[in-house]
């Protein structure tokens, strides 16, 4: 099946009754995880990895391996690269092949982060790849970052940013945090429905780990197109190897490997089921 651009795989604007999801992959056994649960499902995905986890996986080695899984799923995967935050890793994504990647300017002022996103927008579109940014400030830490807090996006700021930049897809702050939650977050789900009324470009919910089926239901219905989940297949993939550990304590390297292909492709399944349209 062919390697696709991420925008090929959301929904048209009006069209709230699914989302696609976008799973963070760390290593081979993850991507092959995350593939077999799209070929199962019959459900396109798309492959991530942030900038932040890079020390744990360089984007030379594990970038190839991305777009080989997606390139033998047999239904339609996009790869992308998840909070670029400096121009080497994001050029360094396209030079590889990504279909898109993310410039995460959110820690920087508005006017700064317009600028710096347009100066990627530029680069990536002439690659033919698509640009995801971010607007307001997803809380908790995407990698080995500092954890910051929520900055609920303003649908002013948003607007302006949309328009002035011309990215494919635009990350909004609503309540959601990277990594799990210690209290259960209150969605601003008015706020995403504003957001999706003053602007067409395509919006992205980050922090879907720890998130309930009602509020990704809510999220979607109210315009999020591209949801991402990390700390979920992380953790079940360590929990898969835990249980190897206790079940068999003479367990093979195989075994391990085994349990985290295992691990991803259950969560990943489970988030497909709740973000695809009721049958
Ligand atoms: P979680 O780790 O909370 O699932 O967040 C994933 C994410 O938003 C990646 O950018």
């Amino acid at each position: 099946m062919p390697l696709v651009k991420m925008t090929e795989l959301f929904a048209a604007h009006e069209d709230t009754t699914f989302a696609v999801g976008a799973f963070n992959v760390s290593n081979m056994e993850m991507a092959w995880g995350a593939i077999q649960a799209a070929e199962e499902l019959q459900t396109p995905l798309i492959l991530q990895i942030a900038e932040g986890r890079l020390r744990y996986s360089p984007l030379d080695l594990l970038g190839p391996v991305m777009l080989a899984a997606a390139k033998r799923c047999k239904v339609p995967a996009a790869v992308h690269l998840d909070h670029g935050g400096t121009l080497e890793t994001i050029k360094l994504a396209l030079s590889l092949g990504f279909t898109s990647v993310m410039f995460d300017g959110s820690k920087y002022p508005l006017e700064e982060n317009i600028r710096r996103t347009r100066e990627v927008v530029e680069l990536a579109h002439a690659q033919g790849a698509a640009v995801e940014a971010e607007i307001g400030r997803v809380g908790g830490a995407e990698g080995d970052y500092k954890s910051v807090d929520v900055l609920v996006t303003s649908v002013d700021e948003a607007k302006k940013f949309a328009e002035e930049t011309g990215v494919d897809a635009l990350a909004v702050a609503i309540g959601t945090a990277h990594g799990n939650y210690t209290v259960q977050p209150k969605l601003r789900i008015d706020r995403l429905k504003e957001i999706f009324d003053a602007i067409k470009t395509p919006l992205v919910l980050h922090g879907g780990t720890g998130l309930t089926e009602d509020d990704f239901k809510n999220c979607i219905a109210n315009g999020i197109k591209k949801i991402n989940i990390a700390t979920a297949s992380y953790d079940n993939s360590a929990k898969k190897i835990r249980e190897v550990c206790s079940a068999k304590p003479d367990a093979k390297f195989f075994d391990f490997s085994d349990a985290v292909v295992r691990g991803t492709c259950e969560n990943v399944k489970r988030h497909m089921k709740i973000f695809k349209r009721d049958a």
